[in-house]
């Protein structure tokens, strides 16, 4: 790899060689302000889809935000504009060496009409988690947080009015580097654009089979498996096809010798059992560096705490541990959880041959759901919370 000596000159021109140095200065002095967003609206309003017909991640809503930086001038003023393609050099560093990271978010519409924002901060703070990863320029995550809320407010009407569907919001924050040297970006892009979507999985689809095996490795420690970048989930599409190919819908992803469950396709990982020591317990994968830290996940593990009907613990759980209490009957229930599915069941996992089958019973005496109502309480503004945002 080009360390920053290697660099051709021509490469830099007018580029910072400092990259992404803040020169010492505060997030809160350097970043883009909130206050200075130039708003453009579309003069040409799309047609809104039926609620009932959105598939995920394929309708968008009328504008998005863009915010331009480089290393000489640092955080342009912010843009709200019509929706639309990007320009991009087609050296540019992010589809080449993938310097890019992304979030996943949605507002909400209560039945007193009225928008939420679900813990923004959780994803501006695991944003700005990923962006250092990513060796991209620090940005005050309010000032983020408070852009977002701006551009929700202007495509509001593109809010669902459905208690299940919701806005995906997505922001980005990609390297623009007109060059192919390998290097902290002195150029780049963070933009946000919303998505109308329905449920993807979650409760009341069908539960999802899980292929376990260690042949493919989602993240290792010292890696990027805790950053949401999206390298992370291009290299997990050969694995899940591979899961297709053995009858399952998503990978299972295992670690280490001992076969740790880390995470499952693009969720984190619950499994709700009576455990070794015989205790209730609900159980999901620690913070160790090669788990995602979901808003979701750490949104469970709080309402769970807070009921204290069962002991909640982040742990290692093995496939071995997993096989045994499938077979001694001491599982009651596994789920993923994530933005995009919230909760979403596990009916059968496929391990070593072996089909072990989950208790999934569908009904609402099931933790998943008890969460499920939980949270959609919160979200879409039945149950009043702090951890809601009005737009
Ligand atoms: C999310 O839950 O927001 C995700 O990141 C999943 C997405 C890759 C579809």
């Amino acid at each position: 790899m080009a360390s920053h000596s290697d660099v051709p000159s021509s490469a830099l021109k007018g580029c910072d060689i400092s990259g992404t140095s803040t020169n010492g200065k505060a997030a809160s002095e350097y970043s883009f302000k909130a206050a200075d967003v130039v708003v453009e609206r579309t003069s040409d309003p799309k047609a809104k889809e039926d609620v009932t017909d959105l598939v995920f991640g394929t309708a968008f809503t009328d504008h998005m935000l863009t915010i331009e930086w480089s290393a000489g001038e640092g955080w342009q003023a912010p843009h709200i504009k019509p929706f639309g393609n990007l320009s991009l050099h087609p050296a540019c560093s992010s589809l080449h060496y993938g310097i890019q990271l992304f979030e996943g978010m949605k507002a909400y519409r209560g039945a007193d009409g009225r928008v939420r924002l679900f813990r923004p901060m959780l994803n501006m703070q695991r944003m700005a988690k990923s962006a250092e990863r990513a060796c991209l320029p620090v940005f005050d995550q309010s000032e983020l947080m408070e852009l977002i809320r701006k551009l929700v407010q202007l495509d509001q009407d593109w809010v669902p009015h459905s208690n299940s569907a919701s806005l995906y919001i997505r922001p980005t924050f990609i390297g623009t580097e007109p060059n192919l040297v390998v290097k902290k970006p002195s150029c780049a892009l963070l933009f946000v654009f919303l998505s109308p979507v329905g449920a993807y999985y979650g409760i009341g689809a069908e539960p999802v089979s899980l292929w376990a095996d260690s042949k493919y490795i989602r993240a290792w420690k010292g890696g990027t498996g805790d950053c949401k970048m999206g390298g992370n989930y291009g290299a997990s599409l050969y694995a899940q096809y591979e899961a297709v190919d053995y009858g399952c819908q998503q990978v299972l992803w295992l670690y280490g010798d001992d076969q740790q469950i880390t995470e499952a396709g693009t969720m984190n990982i619950f499994l709700h059992w009576t455990n070794e020591d015989g205790e209730e317990e609900l159980a999901t994968p620690p913070l160790d560096g090669i788990i995602l830290p979901g808003v979701t996940r750490q949104s469970i593990l709080e309402l769970t705490s807070k009921w204290g009907e069962f002991k909640v613990t982040e742990r290692h759980l093995t496939m071995a541990a997993l096989r045994r209490a499938v077979v001694e009957g001491r599982v009651r229930e596994m789920f993923g959880s994530g933005t995009a599915y919230m909760v979403s069941q596990v009916g059968r996992v496929l391990y070593q041959g072996e089909n072990l089958d989950i208790p999934c019973q569908g009904s609402g005496s099931q933790l998943s759901y008890r969460l499920h109502e939980e949270l959609t309480d919160i979200q879409y503004g039945r149950t009043a919370s702090d951890w809601t945002v009005l737009v």
